[in-house]
């Protein structure tokens, strides 16, 4: 099968009830990071349920220690690659940090500047009670909105790295309280970032809406990872990622034999030339 051709079978285009449809169904959804329209199109063929444009683009492809420095104008034209590239997934754009803190209209005026560009599907920001009110306003204007809980890396600083979350009653008890804000806020899916497994698992069992997990174990109704995690693009990767490739090794060897035959004449050759 080439690279893009589908092997899915299932809707045409995702939308947003089919999230829904997905958990009822007991479907797994499968959701991976994506920050070009290159590897938007590779992983849209190749079935994805859900492109996440991640201000993880801040750490992964901008050279940032953290998500914290990235802008809304650094995800517009990210997000306008992958919407314009994916033909099938269900695409949400992060709302980068310092773009929707400050309350629903700060939130609203972010997230249709955000609509208006790109073609996103939906908007996805983190924390629960504390952001519960701005979920309402989105959801109110029309657009979807993806909660994030757990640890949520715009609050590095706050939570003193990535650390698991939702350990010890009271910790576990405020995690639920977050899930029950996001989804009676109108929040169409929630991702749950390093929880443990049994809480991930609970929060799971008593939330209507889809929960897509990271490091947060099986019984999520999605997962999700960061693309170059996935594909062992990088010597390291987070201990919850399973490495489905040694992308970052391949290309490595693939630039030093283009080095290597560059400099010794072997190419160009008479086949990668024009005749007159
Ligand atoms: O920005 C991102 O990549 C994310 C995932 C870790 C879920 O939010």
């Amino acid at each position: 099968m080439s690279a893009h051709t589908s092997p899915v079978q299932g809707p045409k285009r995702v939308r947003v009830h089919h999230l829904a449809e997905a958990k009822a169904r007991g479907e797994k959804l499968a959701m991976l990071t994506a920050y070009d329209a290159v590897t938007a199109a590779i992983f849209d063929a190749a079935g994805m349920d859900v492109l996440l444009v991640g201000d993880s683009i801040g750490n992964v492809m901008h050279g940032h220690a953290t998500t914290i420095p990235v802008t809304v104008d650094d995800m517009i034209p990210a997000a306008r690659a992958v919407a314009r590239a994916t033909k099938r997934a269900f695409v949400v754009i992060d709302l980068p940090f310092g773009s929707y803190e400050a309350g629903p209209q700060q939130a609203l005026e972010t997230a249709v500047r955000i609509f208006k560009e790109t073609g996103a599907d939906a908007v996805k920001l983190e924390g629960g009670v504390r952001s519960a009110p701005q979920i309402r306003a989105l959801t109110d204007a029309g657009i979807p909105v993806v909660a994030h809980l757990g640890y949520t890396p715009q609050s590095e600083n706050l939570l003193g790295g990535p650390r698991v979350q939702g350990r010890g009653d009271a910790a576990v008890e405020g995690l639920a309280a977050d899930a029950r804000a996001v989804e009676d806020a109108g929040a169409v899916a929630v991702v749950l970032e390093m929880v443990p497994v049994d809480v991930a698992a609970r929060i799971t069992e008593a939330a209507r809406i889809p929960t897509i997990g990271i490091g947060a174990g099986p019984h999520c109704d999605g997962q999700v990872l960061v693309w170059t995690d996935m594909a062992g693009m990088t010597a390291w990767s987070p201990r919850f990622a399973r490495r489905y490739a040694e992308l970052g090794a391949a290309l490595q060897q693939a630039a030093q034999d283009y080095v290597a035959e560059v400099k010794d004449s072997s190419f160009p050759d008479e086949e990668h030339s024009f005749d007159k």
